[in-house]
């Protein structure tokens, strides 16, 4: 039998930053000190709610949320993730089962089920909390079809929470659509981020997000502004993401953030065990990204 030489695995290139890891990692290699970890970030003087919103699936919005959530929250704030989407990805990554019947998301905006009955705890980040959504969230376009003030269900349960509870970050995770759902995003929110990926026709679809912006903004919610794009899978290899990244920075000057976030294995493999890049492997480049992002967002929230 020939003897060749054991070789690890080879990770796709662009995971290159990474191999430094040269065996899998014992499991408590995963974990994060969160207290060690933690560097105080500055507090808004106002909650902030920030929806996350592209009608394009797949551009890094669910991961963008949990992600900057966890940053937030690593950094001594409380976070609260309001998941939109009936796909419950936000919710999954965030280490929360979710059952179809288990009250969430649906019962908040459809029954008006008060949110911190349904909110539950992100059991590896302290200071993190999540309003889960199950796939029953699929009904709720229909279910609120009838419903008086359907387009304000969300601000109202967020007004009513925010009376009692203090949380610093509101991220709302919102489906690939821009129908009841993302709108109901669109009117509890001050702040829209988008999430671009580096790839062709990143821009196609985010002109249709800003015309829908404008107006929500016209009718439903004047307090709404862009106030942050983020440039998610990037690949530093490739001159397309140099040229997407500098277009989009070209577009929107003051809204993108410094940093950009690579393609990288760990960020997609986080959620299959339930976690964020953040606690599954921080120091891997693209919960660095992420923590850079998170930081970036509370400097700017505190000189505003
Ligand atoms: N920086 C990244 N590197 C590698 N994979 C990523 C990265 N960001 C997102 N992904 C993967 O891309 C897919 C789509 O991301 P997701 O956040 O679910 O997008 P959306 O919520 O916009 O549909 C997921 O499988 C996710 O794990
Ligand atoms: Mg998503």
């Amino acid at each position: 039998m020939p003897i060749l030489p054991r070789t690890a695995a080879r990770r796709v290139a662009y995971d290159v930053d990474e191999f430094a890891v040269a065996t899998p990692l014992a499991p408590d290699d995963l974990t994060v000190d969160v207290s060690r970890e933690t560097t105080a970030l500055p507090r808004p003087p106002r909650p902030r709610t920030i929806v996350i919103a592209n009608q394009k699936g797949g551009v890094g919005k669910t991961t963008t949320a949990v992600n900057v959530a966890a940053g937030l929250a690593l950094g001594g704030l409380r976070v609260l993730v309001v998941d939109m989407d009936p796909q419950g990805n936000a919710t999954t990554a965030l280490g929360i089962e979710h059952p179809e019947g288990m009250p969430g998301t649906y019962e908040a905006l459809v029954d008006g089920v008060p949110l911190e009955d349904v909110m539950q705890r992100c059991p590896d980040i302290d200071g993190l909390w999540v309003i889960p959504a199950t796939i029953d969230l699929a009904g709720a376009e229909i279910g609120l079809v009838a419903a008086v003030s359907r387009e304000t269900k969300l601000r109202t349960a967020l007004d009513a929470f925010l009376r009692g509870h203090h949380v610093d970050y509101i991220l709302l995770d919102c489906p690939p659509s821009l129908g009841l759902l993302t709108l109901n995003a669109l009117v509890a929110a001050q702040e829209i981020m988008i999430p671009i990926q580096c790839e062709y026709y990143a821009l196609e679809g985010v002109t249709q997000l800003l015309r829908t912006i404008d107006l929500v903004k016209g009718r439903l919610n004047d307090a709404l502004r862009l106030s942050t794009v983020l440039l998610t899978m990037y690949d530093a290899r490739t001159n397309l993401s140099a040229q997407v990244a500098e277009q989009v920075r070209t577009h929107f000057p003051q809204q993108t953030l410094e940093v950009a976030i690579p393609r990288s294995v760990r960020v997609a493999e986080a959620p299959s065990y339930g976690q964020t890049v953040l606690s599954y492997h921080l120091a891997s480049a693209g919960a660095q990204a992420y923590l850079k992002a998170a930081h970036e967002i509370a400097a700017r929230g505190a000189a505003n």
